[in-house]
């Protein structure tokens, strides 16, 4: 990789559901050197608001980098805004990617809350190529809006399971109600996850009470995104760890949500 920060054209940014966006960037320089789990820190204005970066996952990086993101506050709302032929300068990849499943996996499965979906397409891309591996992707959203029609999911082999807090897609409840879809052989099975703290620590507690593996993808709020200024530190069983510089990427166990 020729250097770390570089100006990217969007490609596209579009609505693909109510509630979240994909944009799309000509990231040639950086797109093959992207693993799953990773993600990029990108300046959204040219002024001084919002004075930092925002970090997102990749969700692909096949021609082009992709992002999928909700608009939640100031800055996420501001790169709703960018148009075909913006540019934007971005800092990435950043952070450490998902270990693949270990030997003997035979089924993988992702379970993601909300936008937690995001780094899980990049990763069924990688995976789809396994021989005798199952896919499958427990997905949690608070209403309809926030669930789209997984389409890129399903054409990469994997089975979808969508709960909804107020059942307008899917199971009615939280992502926990479709623990049952999965099998929990602890040698065969390894989970991925991705959400709001409350969501992953049951999913913590699940993969504990059936000795199953698995990898965290954590979110905190980010300043410097270089392991420098401590500000997205989480605790964990060995000790504080920073989510950009350590993480994203945590085994499952080792985070205290
Ligand atoms: C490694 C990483 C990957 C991420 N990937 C994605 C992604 O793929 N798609 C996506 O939509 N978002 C992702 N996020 C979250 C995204 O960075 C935040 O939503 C964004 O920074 C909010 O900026 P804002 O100015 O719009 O809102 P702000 O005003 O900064 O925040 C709005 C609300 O969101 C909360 N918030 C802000 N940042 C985070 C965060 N990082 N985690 C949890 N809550 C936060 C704030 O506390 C506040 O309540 C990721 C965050 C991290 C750390
Ligand atoms: S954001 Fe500065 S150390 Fe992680």
């Amino acid at each position: 990789m020729d250097k770390i920060q570089n100006n990217f054209k969007v490609i596209s940014n579009e609505k693909l559901c109510p509630r979240f966006y994909r944009l799309c960037l000509d990231a040639k320089s950086i797109v093959k050197e992207i693993k799953p789990g990773q993600f990029i820190h990108i300046r959204v204005s040219d002024g001084l608001e919002p004075f930092f970066r925002r970090p997102f996952s990749v969700y692909r990086a096949q021609k082009y980098v992709e992002i999928f993101y909700e608009p939640v506050g100031p800055g996420t709302k501001m790169l709703a805004t960018k148009k075909k032929g913006d540019v934007l300068d971005v800092l990435g990849p950043v952070g450490n990617p998902f270990h693949m499943p270990p030997p003997g996996t035979k089924q993988v499965v992702m379970v993601a809350g909300g936008i937690g979906v995001a780094p899980f397409l990049i990763l069924s891309d990688a995976l789809k190529k396994a021989k005798n591996l199952e896919l499958v992707l427990l997905y949690g959203g608070r209403t309809k809006d926030h669930v789209w029609p997984m389409k890129e999911f399903k054409q990469n082999g994997c089975k979808v399971f969508v709960a909804t807090d107020d059942g307008g897609v899917g199971v009615k409840g939280r992502v926990s109600a479709l623990f049952s879809k999965i099998n929990t052989d602890p040698r065969t099975t390894f989970i991925y996850t991705c959400g709001p703290h409350a969501m992953m620590h049951a999913v913590q507690d699940f993969a504990k009470k059936h000795h199953i593996q698995g990898e965290a993808a954590c979110e905190e709020v980010m300043a410097c995104a270089l392991g420098a200024c401590l500000g997205c530190s989480i605790k964990t069983t060995k000790g504080f760890k920073t989510v950009c510089y350590d993480g994203p990427i945590f085994d499952l166990q080792e985070v205290l949500f």
